[in-house]
């Protein structure tokens, strides 16, 4: 069986001041929503002609963009985990930091398997049903699309797990693959928030299902209600977003995923960050985590 998971899309271009919205601005984006700007893939994937989208940048702008490129291409691979409760932000942060980072692969193991969900397979309506159930796919399952996903060529210049590793076992067989291709992680992001806070954040998530962007109804808002900010295409509500399912996702993550957290502690590459706070403030420390590796 070969999961594979979608090809990270080129990261839209900050705005074409660099004072303005731009990523380091103190109002980040949930996930790239904030981003208005679609480039290269991102531009192919909502209908816009490349040719004619790069016609309308300033050549300050793309300038910039091309200086960003050769910075980064001189720049080590890093590698990240984000690791956290349901609801407590990896998905909206993953996204920035893959492109401060200088395109780090966003292997997102929720969005993976709900690609399979969406395929109809047979082995999409099992995942779907562990899934909306709140239980944790099996192990071998999910070290298999991991495994797949960071061997992709197109992640030599690092990834960033987001939702994976879940379990202690998942994580003692990441430190193999890594130990096999002689690489190590840089870091583990611990994003910390109350129980409490996580259902009004679920409950009002809304989600394009393409690009696993991420939105919520009061917190972080779409441009235009129920709408994706760059292709346009319709929000859903994900399946498993349910007050009863979180419960459940909850009890999984206190019980397999806390001991993940305390075996990185272990390994001193843990870094614990209140997620609590508001989404900017958020950033800062996600920026603050991964500063000195960029
Ligand atoms: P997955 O998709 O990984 O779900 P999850 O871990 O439960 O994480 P979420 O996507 O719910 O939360 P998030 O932290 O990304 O939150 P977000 O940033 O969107 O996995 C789904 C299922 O797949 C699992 O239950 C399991 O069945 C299976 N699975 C996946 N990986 C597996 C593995 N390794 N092993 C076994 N099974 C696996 O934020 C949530 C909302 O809050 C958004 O609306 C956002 O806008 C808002 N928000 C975020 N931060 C803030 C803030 N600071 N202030 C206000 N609002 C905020």
């Amino acid at each position: 069986m070969v999961l594979t998971p979608p090809l990270p899309p080129l990261p839209p271009l900050p705005s074409s001041s660099s004072s303005s919205s731009s990523s380091s601005s103190s109002s980040p984006p949930p996930s790239t929503s904030a981003s208005s700007a679609p480039m290269g893939d991102e531009a192919k994937s909502s209908g816009v002609d490349p040719k004619l989208f790069l016609d309308s940048l300033s050549t300050q702008s793309l300038l910039e963009e091309l200086n960003r490129r050769v910075e980064c291409g001189k720049k080590a691979p890093r590698r990240y985990i984000l690791i956290g409760p349901p609801g407590s932000g990896k998905g909206t942060h993953a996204p920035r930091l893959a492109y401060e980072q200088c395109g780090l692969c966003h292997l997102s193991t929720g969005d993976i398997l709900r690609n399979v969900v969406a395929s109809g397979s047979d082995l999409g309506k099992k995942l779907k049903a562990t899934m909306d159930a709140g239980g944790l796919v099996d192990d071998p399952t999910m070290i298999e699309v991991v495994k797949t996903g960071i061997s992709n060529p197109k992640c030599t210049r690092g990834f960033i797990l987001d939702g994976f590793p879940r379990t202690v076992a998942q994580a003692e067989k990441l430190d193999l693959m890594l130990g096999e291709s002689k690489t190590k992680l840089d870091g583990v992001i611990n994003f910390k928030v109350d129980d409490k806070l996580l259902v009004d954040r679920i409950v009002g998530r809304r989600v394009h299902p393409a690009s696993g962007r991420s939105y919520h109804v009061k917190f972080a808002p779409p441009k235009v209600e129920g709408k994706d900010d760059i292709t346009g295409e319709p929000l859903v509500h994900r399946s498993d977003d349910t007050a009863e399912a979180l419960n459940k996702r909850l009890g999984k993550f206190h019980a397999e995923t806390q001991p993940v957290i305390n075996y990185y502690g272990t390994k001193g590459i843990l870094n614990n960050i209140n997620g609590d706070a508001p989404l900017a403030k958020v950033w800062e420390q996600v920026a603050a985590a991964t500063a000195a590796k960029k």
